[in-house]
């Protein structure tokens, strides 16, 4: 119901695109005196929600007018209709309320928010226009409807700065010492997941692309460029990022903000997000319950993968537009038998762990499931059949559940106990503090059961809800209702014996009730009692008062049966609301069971190892990329064995393997920090903070920036914030701009990440000038992809081997590609006059107009042909010149003489 504090709501700040639609009906608003009760009532809700498109009950429809029905109609393809009053002609539309959420999802695709108005009242209990309130405000990131949402978590975030504090405000020149600092909370109110952190503008902006939430408020002075295009951001009222206001609101859920928040940047963007979360869901209860665990954390506490690395990994999403998820580390780890498990599997890879004990933690519980095929499978066939009780519950707090959603909860209660058995002998402490923490929730579970049928309607006010047996009261009823209808199915069989009429009917219609039916030339022997009630063409409709008397007791007892039901159902609903906690703990375990489960299904299946962490250098075994070998069945697996701190090229052809390579290196690392097994016969790795990547040429053309600008952004990032515990791979560097340019930035980089950084570094190339590079550097390392040329051309082994790679391996795949062989072998030539010219450290520039002018005559000879002698005869005549020249003391006009005479030398 619409409680004053929303009516007391200020209108929202900001602006929407095509927001001119939105509000009060400019139209309408010109003529309010003249306008019906029904839409000023409309009116009244648009002006509240300015925001939003307001849908309006009216019946089975939901209804909007004037400028929002052209906005509607238009959105959603529905017909624009004329409505006509007293007021005039006006535009309509409206979608039928039964399928009413794949319509407002249309609408949030197209960028709005919908506030929804329901009738709040029956028509009955009033003489005049039915009450309406606006009961939810559905916006993209606070969806809590299963038809909208899939089982991934769905957020909404917000963001704040710090506040001044009171021994800051006298800071010097006004400087606000706080202003670099900004809290970031994240919450899914569809299960009530809360996180919150804070940090530096740079900090947050990471933790925002961890989370990627789809909506999104910002404290106002604060930009919204940190959120990237996936989150809508909404404006929201001000004042509820104010610190006071923020803190009370902190409190009302959690007690005391500063014990469980760091600093004000926090406690403000977790006030106004439980603000905005209570707003949207404006018809329900002040406080949402079943929000009361938040989690605050440390970006500090978790390996850093940002927008960049979670992208160019494909941790979850694929970098090719329209690829399925499926080929993504996410989707070949994710074996999770239900909803909870999966969003708790991509928390984990989400935010992969640095503390080394949680981490072996993990890793014993995931190795004993996968020694123990029986009890993994028990628990997988158990788990599937545990429904998504975060949303269950959170739908229970909240009063939306129905007697289904209830029976759901109950059978995810009854998996309980064989959980619990199955882990019963566990010795992993995290299984065994599962095990200890799985409350079976015996009471809760046996009330749903006590109470519902098995098999329950949706709809809760027309009765069959309820089980026998169950409450007196409706079990009388019941009787009552049961014994009258028996009666009448006796009826006609009484009747016919007591009239002599067999042909005499009793029946039921929806106006007159039941009626008993004599044809017409029968009438003759229709008794005294009997009252006419309607004449049809070939027989009369008769009732008795005896009839019309069952007929009474009947309908009040199924009314105050289906009453009665109703209540019965809210008090069970709220007695399970009331034990919100205990079911949140139950969904944490089995959450975490399952995820654990699936890395051991992964682990056996896919013969992954138990990784070791806390080593000091990085060495694997046989390693595989969990995600190409999926789809690669004859792929080649590969060591690693590099100390921290080492930068090492990696060179090869194109398509040999690099890039499958270096990120192998990376999402092994990745998944055993998360807890889970790794794709190798062995892996023995350091704890990493940060994995950075610049894989590949992502063109952000839409974006507006050039790849290379791209590329250059992001070269930075990493060489900012790396440390010596990083991992950074970089893969082709330097491509979007000259040679030159590019290969002196490629080995710019690589110097300064050894001398400065000393973070452990792949560095794949096709600069192969770079090899001599890291053959100068003490931590430098060669490693290379052969191409395995035969006569035939080249082919691919797949193998990383030490060392640099040939120089000459683009013209094998030249020569396999079919280029004729006079071509190939004129440019092993070129190639070997260019390491000549490298070594003489004279550039290559001098060669060339050599090699264009002989190219034309050795084009169509044999092999053998002579080329161009290189850098004899006239050339170095002409080198001669100029090395003697001494161009400081030359005018122009000598040099022009001197260009004149270099080229008839030249041309004799
Ligand atoms: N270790 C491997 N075993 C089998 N096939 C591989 C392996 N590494 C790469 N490939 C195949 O080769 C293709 C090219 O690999 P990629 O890493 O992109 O090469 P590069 O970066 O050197 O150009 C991949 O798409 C994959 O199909
Ligand atoms: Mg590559």
């Amino acid at each position: 119901m619409c409680t004053e504090r929303y009516l007391a709501a200020e209108p929202l700040a900001g602006d929407m695109d095509d927001a001119d639609a939105l509000g009060p009906p400019a139209k309408m608003a010109d003529r309010r005196e003249e306008l019906t009760p029904m839409l000023s009532q409309y009116l009244e809700l648009c002006e509240r929600y300015p925001d939003s498109l307001v849908l309006f009950q009216v019946g089975d429809f939901y209804e909007t007018f004037c400028e929002a029905a052209e906005l509607t109609a238009r959105l959603l393809e529905i017909t624009l209709t004329k409505r006509e009053d007293s007021t005039g002609r006006y535009p309509m539309a409206g979608i039928p309320i039964d399928n009413a959420e794949s319509y407002i999802e249309t609408l949030l695709d197209a960028g709005y928010r919908v506030a929804v108005a329901d009738q709040v009242q029956a028509p009955s209990e009033t003489t005049g226009i039915v009450d309406r309130a606006v009961t939810r405000i559905v916006t993209p990131g606070t969806l809590t409807e299963d038809e909208f949402l899939d089982e991934g978590n769905n957020f909404v975030a917000a963001l704040a700065p710090g506040g001044t504090r009171p021994e800051q405000a006298g800071a010097a020149d006004g400087d606000d010492l706080t202003s670099a600092e900004r809290g970031f909370a994240v919450l899914d109110v569809s299960t009530g997941d809360f996180y919150a952190t804070g940090g530096d503008a740079d900090a947050v902006r990471d933790e925002i692309d961890r989370f990627a939430p789809a909506e999104a408020i910002v404290a106002p002075g604060l930009d919204a460029d940190a959120f990237d295009d996936g989150t809508m951001v909404t404006p929201f009222r001000p004042d509820a990022f104010a610190p006071d206001r923020a803190r009370e609101q902190v409190a009302r859920y959690f007690g005391d903000p500063e014990s469980l928040l760091a600093g004000d940047a926090e406690i403000r963007a977790c006030g106004a997000l439980l603000a905005y979360a209570e707003y949207t869901r404006a018809g329900e209860a002040d406080r949402l319950d079943y929000l009361n665990h938040l989690t605050r954390y440390d970006p500090r506490e978790y390996l850093l993968l940002d927008a960049v690395a979670l992208r160019s990994l494909e941790l979850f999403e694929r970098r090719a537009l329209g690829g399925e998820t499926d080929a993504t580390l996410f989707g070949v780890v994710d074996e999770t038998a239900c909803a909870l498990g999966a969003r708790r599997l991509t928390d984990w890879l989400r935010r992969p762990l640095l503390d080394e004990g949680a981490i072996a933690a993990r890793h014993d519980a995931v190795g004993e499931l996968v020694g123990d095929v029986q009890v993994r499978e028990r628990l997988h066939d158990e788990l599937r059949d545990v429904y998504d009780i975060e949303r269950l519950v959170s739908r229970v707090s909240r009063g939306r559940a129905n007697a289904r959603d209830l029976r759901s909860l109950g059978s995810t209660l009854d998996v309980v106990p064989a959980v619990r058995d199955a882990l019963a002998d566990a010795e992993a402490a995290l299984l065994c503090e599962l095990h200890d923490r799985l409350d079976p929730c015996e009471d809760v579970r046996s009330a749903i059961d006590d109470a519902l049928v098995a098999e329950p309607p949706i709809e809760l006010t027309e009765g069959g809800l309820i089980a026998d047996g169950y409450d007196a009261d409706l079990d009388e009823l019941r009787a009552t209702e049961r014994e009258g209808k028996a009666w009448i199915d006796s009826l006609e069989a009484d009747e016919r014996e007591r009239t002599g009429v067999d042909s005499l009917k009793v029946g039921f219609n929806q106006v007159h009730g039941y009626y008993i039916e004599v044809t017409n030339p029968n009438l003759d022997a229709v008794p005294d009692d009997y009252q006419r009630r309607q004449t049809l063409k070939n027989s009369e409709r008769f009732v008795t008062p005896e009839l019309k008397e069952r007929e009474e007791e009947i309908v009040t007892a199924e009314e105050r049966a289906d009453e009665l039901e109703y209540a019965l159902f809210t008090d069970l609903r709220d007695a399970v609301a009331a034990e919100t906690e205990r079911l949140q703990a139950v969904a944490d375990a089995l959450a975490t069971l399952d995820a654990l489960c699936s890395f051991a299904t992964v682990a056996a299946e896919r013969d992954y190892c138990r990784p070791e962490l806390g080593a000091d250098r990085f060495e694997i075994e046989a390693g595989r990329h969990p995600v190409v070998e999926r789809t690669q069945p004859s792929f080649v697996p590969n060591p690693t064995d590099l100390d921290r701190g080492t930068v090492a090229v990696v060179t090869g052809p194109n398509m040999a393997g690099k890039s499958t390579y270096m990120r192998q290196v990376a999402l092994i690392q990745v998944l055993a920090q998360a807890g889970g097994f790794a794709p190798a016969a062995s892996a023995s790795l350091p704890v990493v903070d940060r994995v950075f990547t610049r894989v590949g040429a992502s063109d952000d053309i839409a974006g507006g920036r050039s790849t290379f600008m791209v590329e250059m952004e992001e070269l930075s990032t990493i060489l900012r914030a790396a440390t010596e515990s990083s991992l950074v791979l970089l893969d082709e560097v330097g491509r979007g701009t000259s040679t030159a340019d590019g290969f002196a930035l490629a080995r710019a980089v690589v110097e300064h990440v050894h001398d400065v950084v000393g973070a452990t570094t792949l560095f794949a190339t096709h600069h192969h000038e770079l090899t001599a590079t890291a053959e100068s550097l003490p931590r430098g390392r060669n490693l290379h992809f052969a191409a395995d040329g035969t006569s035939g051309g080249v082919s691919f082994s797949h193998e990383l081997r030490e060392g640099a790679a040939e120089a000459s391996y683009g013209v094998e795949v030249a020569r396999s590609a079919g280029v004729p062989d006079p071509v190939v072998s004129r440019a092993h030539e070129l190639l070997d006059r260019g390491a000549v010219a490298d070594a003489e450290e004279s550039g290559s520039a001098g060669a060339e107009p050599g090699a264009s002018d002989g190219s034309a005559s050795a084009s169509d000879g044999s092999a053998d042909a002579p080329a161009v002698a290189p850098n004899g005869g006239v050339d170095e005549a002409v080198f001669d010149r100029l090395r003697r020249t001494d161009v400081a003391n030359t005018t122009p006009l000598e040099a022009l003489e001197l260009l004149s005479e270099l080229k008839a030398a030249m041309d004799e």
